[in-house]
């Protein structure tokens, strides 16, 4: 293999910059010549490609976002779409990938593996931290500081006038975000999709806070809790606890951005210089992760499964410790 490419797809996520940066010092370490794609699989398609040296990633690590900028592409689910993907490769003789995304990402790239003869290794970026072959995807340590902050204001003006927050936080089908932010920033309840939410449970402990005098109250909700958002779970309460002062604060796309942590620049380091270690073993269809410290490879099929699963120690801590 002589050359390969990189690019970043999906949801953007902070240490992106990072795993670009270690990608292209990695293959030029090892002399192989280095194609960035812009904006994920719709770049490619469209073969904005360009070569990249070493300096162009100097100074990218503290940088949110993705340089490459990202998409996600609707072209690229249809076979004319990844056919004409692939006849750009051709063009620029590219035999190699590094894809840096999520789930939607390396769905994709899975498809296209088996479809035509270039080999794809992964790296897990996404805030959500939803997949499965990796303790931490890139991102989720950021975004969960972010979280975190965020709920520190929050608490602050809620303590000042006695009320009750409910902070909706991403994480699209999982809860990950919710509950690391929740406990650390003591939250009374946290709400996420992998467990179902109890109403009047919940309406218990807010009514006992109450009783004991709690200044504010802070529920966590993970945006993909299966009763709705924390607009619908606020509006539930409301009808049964209907003396209690209730705001709503959806934190959105704020999570996304911002300086990555300490943590994901490693991260993002450690796995995009494996992934070219990888690609040059001949290695394919798989996404690298990092578990208990160690680099591990699971194929883009697994990885997907959605099968991270939630430590329910973790749910309990919520409740022993608010
Ligand atoms: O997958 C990352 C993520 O930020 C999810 O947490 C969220 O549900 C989704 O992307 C939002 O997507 P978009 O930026 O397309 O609105």
């Amino acid at each position: 293999m002589k050359r390969i490419g990189v690019f970043t797809s999906g949801g953007d996520a902070p240490g992106m910059n990072a795993c670009i940066r270690a990608v292209v010092r990695t293959a030029l370490y090892y002399n192989l010549e280095v194609f960035g794609i812009q904006r994920g699989y719709s770049g490619m398609i469209r073969g904005t490609i360009y070569k990249m040296k070493s300096r162009d990633v100097s100074n990218i690590m503290q940088l949110g976002g993705t340089i490459l900028q990202s998409a996600r592409s609707e072209k690229f689910r249809t076979t004319i779409g990844r056919k004409k993907a692939f006849e750009q490769l051709k063009k620029f003789e590219i035999e190699g990938l590094v894809a840096i995304g999520g789930d939607g990402t390396f769905s994709g790239a899975s498809v296209f593996g088996d479809e035509f003869p270039v080999n794809i290794v992964g790296v897990p970026g996404t805030i959500d931290n939803d997949l499965f072959g990796s303790d931490f995807t890139l991102g989720y340590d950021t975004a969960v500081n972010t979280a975190m902050t965020c709920i520190d204001n929050i608490k602050d003006t809620a303590n000042s006038h006695n009320r009750l927050f409910f902070v909706e936080v991403m994480g699209r089908d999982a809860g990950f975000i919710a509950l690391r932010s929740g406990i650390a920033s003591g939250a009374e309840a946290v709400l996420i999709p992998e467990e179902r939410t109890n109403i009047d449970e919940l309406i218990k402990t807010l009514a006992q806070n109450y009783k004991r005098k709690k200044s504010s109250s802070i529920v966590v909700v993970a945006e993909g809790e299966k009763m709705g958002g924390a607009f619908e779970i606020a509006d539930m309460v409301k009808q049964k606890f209907k003396h209690y002062d209730m705001r709503v604060t959806v934190l959105g796309h704020l999570q996304r951005g911002g300086r990555p942590s300490c943590f994901d620049r490693v991260l993002g380091s450690r796995l995009g210089m494996e992934a070219v270690r990888a690609l040059r073993d001949g290695k394919k269809g798989v996404m690298v992760g990092q578990i208990h410290d160690r680099i591990e490879f699971t194929p883009f099929s697994k990885a997907c499964k959605h099968n991270q699963e939630i430590s329910s120690d973790m749910m309990d801590m919520v409740k022993i410790l608010s």
